[in-house]
């Protein structure tokens, strides 16, 4: 329906399913306050050591965590293989600083790739290439160690080899493409090719050089021909979506003026990884909100949880799960296989159109659910042949002529009128399939 800036990664599956979730776990879950926990507060590797030896995820079951996001109505994952602070979850043979040889001395990649593909879920890995833990990654303006007096970190970086870690980058993610079956997603963050030469004059920033983006794309494209590539290997041309995060586009995303395939990726609260003590999160119709809202702009929503040191979902995180799983188990027909509707169909008051272009199905979100007990409809008023809910498939009437109430202005003769109950719904954002003569 809309022509699409076309990239070599198959995204065929992604613009259909639309809801993912985004898993972000590590060390950082024990200090649990913030990925960017090493970052903030400076902590060196030494320091940083107690989080690895105190690492013992008991209660880890990837099957419920394939469960919460499956009935949640999500249809792909991305796992942090690794983040920034350097730890692998997988039984690398390029590192020792890795799960197995924690205390919970087991590999927690391979169950959770088969918990997910198990639930029919599609596969993705997160990869830093950041990493504030390996001896030959260069301190600089992000790092944990940015503001140790420049001779000692001049000093440091000379015996630091970005040659040794690009080999060591590109060895760790042929492990990860070529481990773990067919990988649908890869998910490198992120590139900083400016640095910060306000901060920090002395130091460069880190782009496709550093990580050796040419080479590790032709790598990816080798082994994984069809996986879907994000934008951060600031390398034009390698990409397959572009991932707003922690935004919400106000329109499709496009590039060079041409739509693209995109997906905003967004937390529960302020963390990406688990944090205790932070408060600010969203609201389950805040979220089931941002889920429409992408969806009518044609993208998708990657959603992240951050699991606790035991293993297991914070409390939060799962009590929205379930909510939006049963708004979706009534409306996920206006999410899977919808993008953005057709120019011509308007609705005020900040409520969402979706579309389904295979069905030629409109879906009409009452997020703000109206007061007057109409909902005004401009457009083609001659299209619409049918309108229900979709939690209950009741009749939503169609009124060609103006609705008490809704102003009695010459727009009404162009416009419908959908007769909705004054008393909204119990359902989190009410749903309104409309269908369209042929
Ligand atoms: C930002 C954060 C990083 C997080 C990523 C997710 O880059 O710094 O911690 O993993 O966003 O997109």
């Amino acid at each position: 329906m809309y022509d699409v800036y076309k990239t070599a990664g198959d995204t065929s599956w992604f613009v259909k399913d639309r809801f993912g979730m985004f898993i972000h776990w590590g060390l950082y879950a024990l200090p649990a306050r913030h990925e960017w926990v090493r970052n903030i507060e400076k902590i060196n590797n030494e320091d940083y050591q107690k989080y690895f030896d105190h690492f013992d995820p008991d209660l880890y079951n990837p099957e419920l965590w394939a469960d919460l996001a499956w009935n949640a109505g999500m249809k792909y994952f991305v796992i942090t293989t690794k983040h920034h602070e350097g730890f692998c979850l997988w039984d690398s043979k390029w590192t020792d600083y890795k799960v197995t040889n924690t205390p919970y001395g087991k590999d927690v990649l391979t169950p959770m790739v088969n918990a997910f593909r198990g639930h029919g879920m599609k596969v993705g890995f997160y990869h830093s290439l950041i990493d504030w833990h390996h001896e030959d990654f260069t301190i600089d303006n992000i790092h944990p160690l940015r503001d140790l007096p420049k001779e000692e970190v001049m000093k440091l970086n000379a015996k630091r080899d970005m040659a040794k870690y690009r080999e060591y980058l590109h060895n760790q993610v042929k492990e990860l493409l070529t481990g773990f079956g067919k990988i649908d997603i890869m998910w490198f963050d992120f590139s900083y090719p400016d640095g910060d030469k306000k901060l920090y004059p002395y130091f460069e920033g880190k782009g496709h050089k550093d990580w050796g983006s040419e080479k590790l794309y032709k790598m990816i494209r080798e082994y994984q021909p069809d996986v879907i590539l994000d934008d951060r290997l600031d390398l034009d041309g390698s990409w397959d979506i572009k991932t707003p995060e922690q935004y919400q586009p106000e329109e499709w995303v496009r590039y060079k003026g041409q739509r693209v395939v995109w997906e905003a990726c967004q937390t529960f609260s302020g963390s990406w990884g688990y944090h205790r003590d932070e408060s600010s999160w969203k609201s389950s119709k805040q979220l089931i909100t941002m889920l429409i809202d992408t969806v009518s702009k044609g993208g998708n929503l990657l959603l992240n949880v951050g699991p606790t040191g035991r293993g297991e979902f914070d409390y939060r995180a799962v009590d929205r799960l379930k909510a939006i799983g049963d708004w979706m188990r009534y409306n996920n027909q206006s999410i899977y296989g919808c993008t953005q509707a057709p120019e011509e169909f308007k609705t005020p008051n900040g409520n969402i159109f979706t579309y389904n272009p295979e069905k030629k199905r409109l879906y009409l979100h009452l997020v703000n659910y109206p007061l007057i007990g109409a909902v005004r409809i401009s457009g083609c008023p001659e299209k619409i042949e049918y309108a229900q809910f979709m939690h209950d498939h009741s009749e939503v009437l169609i009124n060609k002529q103006a609705f008490f109430g809704a102003g009695s202005d010459e727009k009404d003769a162009t416009d419908t009128f959908l007769s909705v109950p004054i008393v909204k719904p119990n359902v989190e954002v009410p749903v309104v399939e409309i269908f369209l003569k042929d």
